[in-house]
């Protein structure tokens, strides 16, 4: 079955993923190779991730890479869609800019977000946020809530914004154990609970973080069944990229 990556950093020299095309090109192939057969490219906002100081990822920074990208994809025959996203990690100045319409929502359909929280916090205006959001037709979706630690201690949180119409999205490596046991453990609770609804890689390189789903897939559907399991890497990110409700 081909999948749909909705979370990737695969774009070279905008933050941490690859600073090459020769690397940038290498993970595209594992994709493909995975049966990944569209991917979005979801720099992070800011080039060093929390602050705008060491410059800023906006449209026309990110849609100019796509464009070489794609030519540099089909020139290696390498099969692997890529579309525009960006990787938003909360903070007043991302709302600004994403109101100032430099934000890539996925796809660019202006309906649904990649928006990752504070690490160490869990800001009290964030039902406002997703909220005002979604007022806008924007659909957040919570990134890899199983790495949060504010959420391990308690769920409830994450099922808050789930109840104000956010989705969240697993990360392949932590069902698999690359963050450790405890992540892994609490990602198959919030499997169980119904919390996430999509699964991506969030692929940084070629080794720890690597783009792909498929053996991640295999485990996740041990734990909630095989349909649900695939749904979270074909169906549910196809109507995240088409801008279709997923439910
Ligand atoms: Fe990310």
């Amino acid at each position: 079955m081909l999948m749909i990556d909705i979370h990737s950093h695969i774009l070279p020299g905008l933050d941490d993923g690859p600073q090459t095309w020769e690397e940038a090109l290498e993970m595209a192939r594992l994709a493909a190779e995975d049966g990944i057969q569209i991917m979005v490219a979801t720099p992070h906002l800011f080039k060093d991730r929390f602050s705008d100081v060491g410059g800023i990822n906006n449209k026309e920074t990110i849609l100019a890479q796509i464009h070489q990208f794609r030519e540099k994809l089909s020139q290696a025959q390498i099969p692997l869609e890529i579309m525009p996203g960006c990787d938003m990690h909360l903070s007043p100045r991302a709302l600004e800019l994403l109101e100032e319409d430099q934000v890539f929502t996925i796809n660019d359909t202006r309906n649904y977000l990649l928006l990752e929280l504070p690490d160490m916090s869990f800001p009290p205006g964030i039902g406002d946020v997703c909220f005002n959001l979604q007022s806008k037709g924007i659909t957040p979706i919570i990134t890899h809530p199983e790495r949060h630690f504010l959420i391990q201690e308690m769920p409830d949180k994450l099922r808050n914004l789930l109840d104000l119409g956010c989705l969240a999205q697993i990360t392949a490596t932590s069902v698999l154990g690359g963050f450790g046991r405890a992540i892994a453990r609490f990602s198959r609770d919030l499997l169980k609970k119904g919390y996430v609804q999509v699964a991506a890689s969030d692929a940084h390189d070629t080794r720890g973080r690597a783009p792909k789903l498929r053996r991640a897939v295999e485990e996740i559907a041990r734990v909630i069944g095989k349909k649900r399991a695939w749904d979270m890497v074909t169906t549910i990110p196809d109507k995240i990229i088409k801008g279709q409700p997923v439910n």
